[in-house]
């Protein structure tokens, strides 16, 4: 791996140190970041949130949930101690201009030293929060705020919030984060397209068939089950990871790689996305919940019995998305993700057309057209699966195998994940790897109408027995095209 270059000396304050994000991703990834020697030794973790702790209550909580999640002797590891001193704890309420905000401005070094704001609140916070630093002056020069996504439950509420940070701070200080973006995976994506002459001449409507877009997860919607209820499988995945996925896949090769010549691309691919509308919704999307069932031999609840009432929210979302351009005209990129689903796997596939003429006698086998496998997690790996020749005598039969880019086999694998490069990256100032303003709107767009044409429809939310790739309508979606979904199984 190539070596790790340290990040300048900064002043991070989290917002909502007490929540999920924070403990479970957040502190970890910058203790990581740490222990390779990333962060410099002098800079300071704020740790910020309503509850009445202090430094040490606080530290013994980041112990504690760390011990969760990483088997690691902390008590024995001076690097971890050395971390620990780092962290500062300030009660506060960062939507009440009146809280003592004085403890935040005593806890930052100088104002010329790289000032960075984590928003780790839910959404509705994030203007009142930023017009509150504001306020009381916390927003030094070159100072950066980074929002979680989702941006708001909608387009309306999305642009009142970009709008209401955005007066207080400039875009190119505003990182929204889509953690898909931070991973080594997703960030291959473009060289995979952009670094290989191979691809690009048939990418496109003359030589793609299909695309489909899954990812699957095992775990249910647990302990954020409140949160989740509000959101759906369609806010909380599509509107963000799955789009940016796709944008990647289908957007024009961009002239660099610089932050906005690639977010520009992107934008473009989410604007020509074409409407599904109330009329055609039923052939173009289907939504669903799982029901109680069972993931890898053991029985699990179904999602309202984990939730503890009824609800109308989806789990499980498979979509025929239309982009209306030249390159990808007649194309569909089918994107499906669901929630306790058989296993978890991220994974974008593209179908090639088939070849235009069979030049094998049908008793040799048959010519699949090929396909390109991207696995995004777990085991990362790129598949090109091509037709050959079975070797041996006894005239030509065909075989379809794998041209296997294994990450493990190939790459050393111990990398930062994606939290831990996108905590660098906003230090940096990479913007690459963060949804511009303009991106986040046309997404919400996109999946607004679609909420809408559900609700119009009166489209039913279906249901799917846990453990199961989704009901048997996503299967239909993809059957009435004559297609369907990448199994490899199947292969
Ligand atoms: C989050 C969603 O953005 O992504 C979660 O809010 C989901 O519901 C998670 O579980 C999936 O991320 P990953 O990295 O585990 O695929």
């Amino acid at each position: 791996m190539a070596a790790l270059v340290p990040v300048e000396p900064f002043d991070l304050a989290i917002f909502g140190a007490t929540g999920d994000l924070a403990l479970g991703k957040l502190l970890p990834s910058l203790f990581h970041r740490w222990c390779d020697g990333q962060i410099p030794a002098n800079s300071r973790i704020i740790a910020v949130a309503r509850d009445e702790l202090d430094d040490a209550a606080f530290r013994q909580l980041v112990r504690k949930r760390y011990l969760e999640g990483y088997e690691r002797d902390l008590d024995e590891d001076s690097t971890w101690h050395a971390f620990a001193e780092r962290l500062v704890y300030v009660p506060l309420n960062a939507t009440d201009r009146d809280s003592d905000w004085s403890l935040l401005k005593a806890a930052f070094g100088d104002s010329s030293r790289l000032r960075l704001f984590y928003l780790a609140l839910p959404p509705s916070l994030y203007a009142p929060a930023s017009e509150n630093l504001a306020h009381h002056g916390l927003n030094s020069p070159g100072s950066r705020i980074v929002l979680e996504k989702p941006i708001g439950s909608n387009f309306h509420t999305a642009r009142e919030i970009n709008q209401r940070v955005g007066e207080v701070f400039g875009e190119d200080s505003i990182f929204r984060i889509d953690h898909y973006l931070g991973k080594e995976s997703v960030q291959n994506l473009l060289i995979l397209r952009f670094g290989n002459w191979l691809f690009e001449p048939i990418w496109n409507a003359t030589g793609i068939d299909h695309v489909q877009i899954t990812v699957a997860e095992s775990v249910g919607a647990g302990k954020r089950a409140a949160y989740y209820d509000t959101a759906g499988a369609l806010r909380d995945m599509v509107q963000n990871h799955l789009l940016q996925l796709m944008c990647l896949v289908a957007m024009e090769p961009p002239s660099d790689l610089e932050a906005d010549t690639v977010r520009t691309e992107k934008l473009k691919v989410l604007q020509a996305l074409r409407p599904i509308r109330a009329d055609d919704i039923s052939g173009k999307a289907v939504r669903a919940r799982y029901a109680s069932g069972a993931i890898k031999g053991e029985a699990v609840p179904g999602y309202e019995a984990e939730l503890g009432q009824s609800s109308d929210t989806e789990t499980f979302v498979a979509i025929k998305a239309e982009i209306d351009n030249w390159r990808w005209a007649g194309v569909p990129f089918y994107l499906r993700t669901g929630k306790r689903m058989s296993h978890r796997y991220s994974e974008i596939v593209i179908q090639f057309k088939p070849v235009p003429h069979d030049v094998v006698k049908a008793d040799s086998g048959k010519i699949r057209p090929n396909r390109l496998i991207i696995r995004l997690q777990p085991d990362e790996a790129v598949r090109l699966m091509l037709m050959t020749k079975d070797p041996g005598p006894g005239g030509v039969r065909v075989r379809y195998v794998p041209l296997n880019l294994s990450y493990a086999e190939t790459f050393e694998k111990n990398y930062p994940d994606a939290y831990e490069r996108l905590l660098m990256a906003v230090i940096r100032g990479n913007l690459g790897l963060f949804m511009r303003r303009d991106e986040v709107e046309a997404a919400w767009r996109w999946t607004d109408q679609i909420l809408q044409s559900w609700t119009d429809s009166q489209s039913p939310v279906l249901t799917y027995p846990a453990g199961t790739d989704g009901p048997a309508e996503s299967a239909l979606l993809l059957a009435k095209d004559n297609r369907e979904w990448f199994d490899e199984s199947r292969t």
